[in-house]
């Protein structure tokens, strides 16, 4: 006979001391078994408070990877361990090489305060935490650009070139994205490693201008991952938590195009509510989740033999929970 997943979960999440956590970006079936769900910092500070031993993560391998240097006790889970396509755009060697690259450029190394979204690799969160830098999220990247410039140093940017620029010009700051055209760090206040999410690239101004001349009233409202002449022309910009509460407190009659994975924008509102482009804009990452993978991780730990485990190397957790930790403390 088939299993009942729902079912199942339900009945595993009853008796383990466990949690299951769920990022906004999930398939809805799996979304719904979440005990936690919210945006990539809600869900690393909810998940470190909790006081369950397992954590079982619904997301991608760098949100899994947080929780485990944030709350090094817990055991955490993936029911899938599939990586963001972004945060493979940089390892170590590509941060060295953008560190040499300002070098090289006249900005010495301790004229450098490197900020990582929090979409990378623990190896290169540890390679910003040894120079003092800091992480970030969409929700928080303002702030943490603010108290970066406190130090008087040139920001390195990894790896969201979007993300870095578009912070950049709504702080009314100068930056540059190294290989895209003259890149001089010397002057610019924030300098951008020339990643990208390939979703949010999805997103262009014939979409917005398809429709406002349909709807000349509706809002558009995008992530900040989006290319920045798109958020220059969106009314509103945030992460996924920001996005959900802007649009749900809009008026049910106000039209809203909204520029983010199609997972979120489904169950937002059930009308007046568009996905800003003509190409579904689905995260092959975040949907490789399945309730059979959830169920199968939860069956694990009942049998004593867990399966995908996160796991992070002494020195590197080390390093990257300071650059985790001054987030934290700056958020
Ligand atoms: P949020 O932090 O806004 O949830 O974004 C995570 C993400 O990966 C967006 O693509
Ligand atoms: Fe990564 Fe983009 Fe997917 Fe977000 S939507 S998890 S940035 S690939």
């Amino acid at each position: 006979m088939a299993i009942d997943y729902k079912k199942e979960i339900k009945r595993l999440k009853g008796i383990l001391d466990v949690t299951v956590v769920a990022h906004y970006y999930q398939r809805d079936e799996v979304f719904e078994m979440g005990d936690i769900v919210g945006d990539s910092l809600e869900l690393a500070k909810k998940s470190r408070e909790v006081d369950s031993k397992w954590i079982v993560f619904c997301g991608v391998g760098f949100m899994g990877q947080s929780v485990k240097i944030l709350a090094p006790h817990k055991r955490v889970l993936m029911p899938k361990v599939a990586c963001c396509a972004m945060a493979r755009m940089i390892d170590a060697v590509y941060f060295d090489d953008s560190v040499k690259y300002m070098e090289e450029h006249g900005v010495p190394r301790e004229a450098i305060l490197p900020i990582t979204y929090i979409n990378s690799d623990a190896a290169v969160k540890a390679k910003v935490g040894e120079m003092g830098g800091l992480v970030c999220t969409s929700s928080n990247a303002f702030r943490i650009i603010e108290k970066g410039l406190e130090s008087g140093k040139k920001i390195l940017f990894v790896p969201d070139r979007c993300l870095g620029q578009n912070f950049a010009n709504s702080m009314g700051l100068k930056s540059c994205v190294i290989g895209e055209g003259e890149c001089n760090p010397k002057e610019a206040d924030i300098i951008c490693f020339n990643g990208f999410c390939s979703v949010h690239q999805y997103f262009t101004l014939e979409d917005i201008h398809f429709y406002r001349e349909r709807y000349p009233d509706i809002k558009i409202a995008v992530h900040p991952e989006c290319d920045p002449v798109i958020v220059d022309a969106a009314d509103f910009s945030g992460s996924t938590s920001q996005l959900i509460k802007y649009i749900t407190e809009l008026d049910p009659e106000q039209k809203v195009a909204v520029g983010t994975e199609y997972n979120l924008v489904n169950r937002l509102r059930p009308n007046n509510t568009f996905i800003l482009s003509s190409t579904k804009p689905e995260c092959p990452t975040m949907n490789e989740t399945t309730l059979e993978d959830l169920y199968l991780v939860l069956k694990s730990i009942e049998e004593g033999a867990p399966i995908n485990e996160v796991l992070v190397e002494e020195h590197i957790a080390y390093h990257a929970s300071l650059a985790l930790e001054r987030m934290m403390e700056s958020s």
